[in-house]
């Protein structure tokens, strides 16, 4: 425990250290935005104390410290002694130095210029785990390049979800592997509906949801998130009934847990879901990419576990938890009464994975838990303390933590921002965030932001949107 502090404690004064005054980001010493936070919930990770407003004295702050050298080292010593399921590996999200995450040529890192602190696409700041690091290499190695063929992928899923998520009924002969999730999604949807059918989702959602259903020409209906930013029973029924009253063929598109709230749906809750699309035979297609990413308070419940949702389909994959999307790989699975509809999938969609990214995921869900929970940990402690940030600097903004995912939505409407908060945080704070507006109906106003970095990186987004609104 001691020895992961110290280790950790080094590693992440080197990030803080690189963060802020590397090459490209302007350092706080020297760039002509405001200086760092002195405030509580930046000094212990947690807040609490006296609260410093974001409009409080420029002098004040000016004359602290610069922003790396004192935050890195105070952030971390609470995180280092949370006294319950302390993970055997050491965090993650604290690993990479803002220097090498930099040198990333990924979405996150190179849509915009390299003053701008990238919080958006859902991709993690981590070191990949050592099991999928070691399966890809052995790999190379190997020259074991060619097409993906058999069922390991899904033999590893089905282990893992019996132990994670008490789930021994996953069905190996009812999985097919497809290239992704998203286009998964899309093969489901192709057996289950056909052209102009009405496909069911949440908003605010996830928002490919809208533009790959739009592209497979079928129709997007919206249900709209309820109270507390949970599904809404009386609303999908609504919508239900709408979209079959024609005859014709109609699908759900579940996201499970839901991005971006983080809302873990309860067995209930999903009970009630099978229940209606049963009587009104719409059918189900869950995306349960989130699964993995749920914290250890909470309860993940794959859809097709639940009673009545035997003519579900679902879409999983380890790409969310362990950061895989550039190792194209995900798993569709069917309930027992989908297993017709999966098996009329054209057979060249598993042609479409990488053999290489269904070796990693593999190992990811085969050997890779260990990591998972130190990623988990790691995104309990950043929700807190963004949640501490945000109530010290930047109060108007509604923060509800969710319990999965890795993505906060926040509620800055009390800002005066308009409909798209992003675009002022990008413009005048140099912070990428999701724009809410793609997410559908309720998307207006909020802004999303990906928690999946180091403490120091999270304070300075924070600085820097109190600092656009200065
Ligand atoms: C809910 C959801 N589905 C699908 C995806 C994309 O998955 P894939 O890259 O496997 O298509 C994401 C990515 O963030 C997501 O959040």
């Amino acid at each position: 425990m001691r020895a992961s502090c110290v280790r950790s404690r080094t590693r992440t004064c080197g990030v803080a250290t690189a963060g802020a005054s590397g090459r490209r980001a302007p350092s706080s010493r020297t760039q002509a935005g405001p200086p760092p936070f002195t405030g509580a919930a930046a000094r212990s990770g947690h807040g609490g104390g006296a609260s410093r407003t974001p409009g409080s004295s420029e002098a004040t702050r000016r004359a602290d410290a610069p922003f790396p050298d004192r935050t890195a080292a105070l952030i971390l010593c609470p995180m280092t002694s949370i006294p319950q399921d302390q993970p055997r590996e050491p965090n993650p999200l604290h690993a990479l130095t803002l220097d090498q995450l930099r040198r990333r040529t990924s979405m996150k890192w190179r849509t915009y210029p390299a003053d701008v602190l990238p919080l958006w696409v859902a991709e993690m700041d981590v070191p990949l785990a050592e099991p999928v690091v070691r399966a890809v290499t052995d790999a190379m190695e190997l020259g074991d390049t060619g097409y993906p063929v058999g069922t390991a992928y899904a033999e590893a899923l089905a282990v893992f979800a019996g132990k994670r998520w008490g789930w021994d009924d996953l069905a190996v002969e009812r999985t097919a592997i497809v290239p992704d999730v998203m286009l998964g999604v899309v093969e489901m949807l192709k057996l289950v509906t056909g052209p102009g059918d009405p496909v069911i989702v949440n908003p605010p959602v996830y928002p490919p949801f809208y533009q790959f259903v739009g592209h497979m020409d079928r129709r997007v209906v919206e249900a709209p998130l309820g109270a507390e930013l949970r599904i809404d029973v009386g609303a999908l029924e609504e919508a239900f009934r709408r979209a079959v009253a024609d005859g014709g063929r109609a699908a759900y598109l579940l996201c499970s847990p839901h991005n971006p709230t983080g809302t873990v749906h309860t067995a209930e809750e999903l009970a009630a879901v099978a229940a209606l699309a049963e009587r009104y035979g719409v059918r189900v297609v869950t995306d349960e990419i989130h699964a993995p990413v749920v914290t250890a308070g909470a309860r993940f419940v794959p859809y097709l576990s639940v009673p009545g949702a035997e003519r579900g389909l679902s879409l999983m994959s380890a790409s969310k938890g362990w950061n895989l999307a550039g190792l194209k790989a995900a798993l569709a699975l069917a309930g027992p009464g989908a297993a017709t509809d999966l098996a009329r999938l054209p057979e060249e969609v598993g042609h479409g994975p990488s053999h290489v990214g269904v070796l990693a995921h593999t190992a990811a869900l085969r050997d890779g838990t260990a990591w998972l929970d130190a990623v988990l940990a790691g995104l309990d402690e950043n929700r807190r303390l963004l949640s501490d940030l945000l109530a010290e600097h930047l109060p108007g903004v509604v923060h509800r933590p969710g319990e999965a995912t890795y993505l906060a939505w926040l509620d800055c409407r009390a800002l005066g921002l308009g409909d798209d908060p992003a675009e002022v945080f990008l413009s005048r704070g140099r912070v990428a965030l999701s724009s809410g507006v793609p997410f559908g109906s309720g998307g207006a106003g909020h802004v999303r932001l990906n928690l999946a970095t180091s403490p120091e990186v999270l304070t300075e987004a924070v600085r820097r949107m109190t600092a656009a609104l200065e």
